[in-house]
Parts: structure tokens; C-alpha cells; sequence
């Protein structure tokens, strides 16, 4: 039995879109923040008396589509160890699950974790990434702490296909403000949201094209600490993979009324001269991108948003790591 933790993480230049679906290899690379305070607990205990694999979220039994997802992914592991045995996991999230705040991002992390000490491997984070992406493309991210790049990687098989460390959670203490506008569970998960975009939006190929090029950009952004070139690359990544599944079809909206509420209120913040950028993922939660000598202006900024039902804020956050027993 193993318990692991691990943190979310935002991506400054979205994944939306894969290469290779049995395998989960993204078509392009992306970047990403994790973040500190928001966590993901998880135990997994193989276990000879169980005769099916079972997994409880945040105290509920999970479904069987779910289910089938995590028995596919605990096969992995099962087969590497040479184990047959089934599994119970256990896992809570202290933050909403399911509505646009990364949950699946630090759920296959930890449970990626969790799952290969219990059964005695001891996987380099490398090679745990690569695992981790086959559960969910951003959780191979959150194997690791800071400023995070996932490669597309060359390779039919995926194994280049892993997450690189660019900066430790230390190297640059930005505020990452997370305001909620609702607690609902998204109606379009975002594997399902990704796959209808790749198969209808006409726009598809120049999402794929143009993210390739956003990368090197963004990584010499974030080593240069440039906030402003950060920040600019981030909103443009984030409006183009929404204007993307907009052209879906049918298209995919995940904004609500309060996301709009906040962008706007980003943008009247730039106008007044605070610099704050905002990023979306398949979720109507608005995550701020700001400096610590801008964070109480915003958060007024925010307060004075009638929709934001609640403010989390964050930092760049450690990467995942086990809880000793
Ligand atoms: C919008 O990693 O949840 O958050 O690989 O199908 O599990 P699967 O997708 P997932 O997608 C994340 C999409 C995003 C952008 C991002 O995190 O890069």
C-alpha cells in the first residue's frame, strides 16, 4: 500500500489534441505551471482478496466508464511488475473535482505514484511521466514541480513522449489566482471535448501548427522570467484553443457568463497599467496570471466580479511526491 501526493497544473500553451489515442500521445508539446496548495491524495492497495479493481473519489464510488479507465491504466503497472492482483484506490481532492481546475492532471499523477510504489518499482520521473500521460496527457506534467514542458515526443510508442522540467517551483514566485464561477461538473469531459475537435473544427491542423511554435517561446519566456512575453503567449494560447472548439461541431463552449465577467476585468486591470493575463481551460474557471506587487489589486479586481464564487490562490507548486506511513 502507498499514499501519494501531487498538485495540479495549468498550462500556459494548451494540450488539446492527440496524435495517437490508445497511447494518449498529444499531437503537440505543451507548458505548463503546477500549482502548490491544491492536492491530490491517493492510496492504492493490491490486494489478494479483491476480485475486481474498485476506486473511490472524494468518498463516492466512481462509475464504470471511469472505472474502465483506471483498471486500463493499473494494467500498466501490473504488467511491468508481473503482479495480478486487484487494486482498491482511494483518492480526495481538497479543491471542486471535474469543473475545469485540472483535477485529472494531479489524479493520474498521484495515482501514478502511488500505484508503482505499492508495487515496489521504483520508476525514474521520467519514466513515470511517460506512464502518467497514458492515464491523462496533463497529469504527465504534474509529475513534476515549477514550470513543466511536455514533449510530443518522435516516437510510435510514445516513450519519448514525457514531461521535462524548465524551472523549479523557486525560480520565479508568481500568483496564480483561480476564481471559481461555478461548481458544476463539466457536461464534456476534456478527452471527449479534444477528440470531437480533432475529428470537426475545420481549424484543427493550425491549432497543432501554431502551438508548435508557441513552445520555444514560451520556455525562453519563462527562463528570461519575461512576465509581460509570458503572460501575452499564454492568453493567446488559451483564446485560440477556445476559438478551436468553438469551430467544433457541434461547438464546444465551456465559458459561462462570470468568464467573461473576468477576462474583461483582466483586461480593464492592463488598461489601468496592473499587468494580469487570465487563462481557461475546458472549464468556465478563470486562472490569473499575476506578479506579487499586482495580487491585491487583482484580488479587488476580482471581489468586484458578481459571478466569482470563490478565489483560490496559488503558487508554482512542488512536484508529486509520496507520504511516508
Ligand atoms: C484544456 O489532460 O485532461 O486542460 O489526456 O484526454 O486526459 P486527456 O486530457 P487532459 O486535457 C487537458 C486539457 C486542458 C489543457 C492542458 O492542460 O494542457
Amino acid at each position: 500500500m502507498a499514499t501519494a501526493i501531487a498538485h495540479p497544473n495549468f498550462a500556459l500553451i494548451k494540450y488539446w489534441g492527440k496524435s495517437n489515442h490508445l497511447l494518449n500521445i498529444p499531437a503537440a508539446g505543451s507548458i505548463s505551471v503546477t500549482v502548490d496548495k491544491l492536492t491530490t491524495e491517493t492510496t492504492v492497495d493490491f490486494s489478494a482478496g479483491l476480485e475486481r479493481d474498485v476506486a473511490w473519489l472524494n468518498g463516492k464510488q466512481v462509475n464504470d466508464k471511469e472505472m474502465f479507465r483506471l483498471q486500463t491504466f493499473l494494467n500498466i503497472f501490473r504488467k511491468i511488475a508481473g503482479e495480478n492482483r486487484r487494486a482498491e484506490i482511494i483518492s480526495s481532492n481538497n479543491f471542486p473535482t471535474a469543473a475545469g481546475i485540472a483535477s485529472s492532471s494531479s489524479g493520474f499523477a498521484a495515482l501514478s505514484l502511488a500505484a508503482s510504489s505499492s508495487l515496489g518499482l521504483r520508476l525514474a520521473p521520467d519514466e513515470l511521466s511517460e506512464i502518467a500521460r497514458r492515464g491523462s496527457g496533463s497529469a504527465a506534467r504534474s509529475i513534476f514541480g515549477g514550470f513543466v514542458e511536455l514533449v510530443a515526443g518522435d516516437r510510435a510508442d510514445g516513450r519519448d513522449s514525457i514531461a521535462k522540467p524548465i524551472a523549479d517551483e523557486n525560480f520565479w514566485p508568481l500568483s496564480i489566482l483561480i476564481a471559481i464561477t461555478s461548481f458544476e461538473s463539466k457536461k464534456i469531459g476534456s478527452t471527449d471535448g479534444m477528440n470531437l475537435t480533432s475529428e470537426t473544427s475545420p481549424y484543427y491542423s493550425a491549432w497543432v501548427e501554431s502551438t508548435r511554435q508557441d513552445l520555444p517561446q514560451m520556455r525562453a519566456a519563462i527562463e528570461a522570467r519575461n512576465f509581460t512575453k509570458v503572460g501575452e503567449l499564454m492568453e493567446f494560447s488559451c483564446l485560440k484553443m477556445h476559438g478551436t472548439m468553438l469551430s467544433a461541431r457541434p461547438g464546444l463552449i465551456y465559458w459561462n457568463a462570470g468568464t467573461l465577467e473576468i477576462i474583461e476585468a483582466v483586461k480593464d486591470l492592463r488598461n489601468q497599467g496592473h499587468e494580469a493575463y487570465f487563462t481557461i481551460d475546458a472549464g468556465p474557471q478563470v486562472k490569473i496570471l499575476c506578479q506579487e506587487k499586482t495580487k491585491s489589486v487583482v484580488l479587488d479586481a476580482l471581489d468586484g466580479c458578481p459571478h466569482v464564487a470563490e478565489i483560490i490562490s496559488t503558487r508554482p507548486g512542488p512536484a508529486a511526491y509520496l507520504k511516508e506511513s
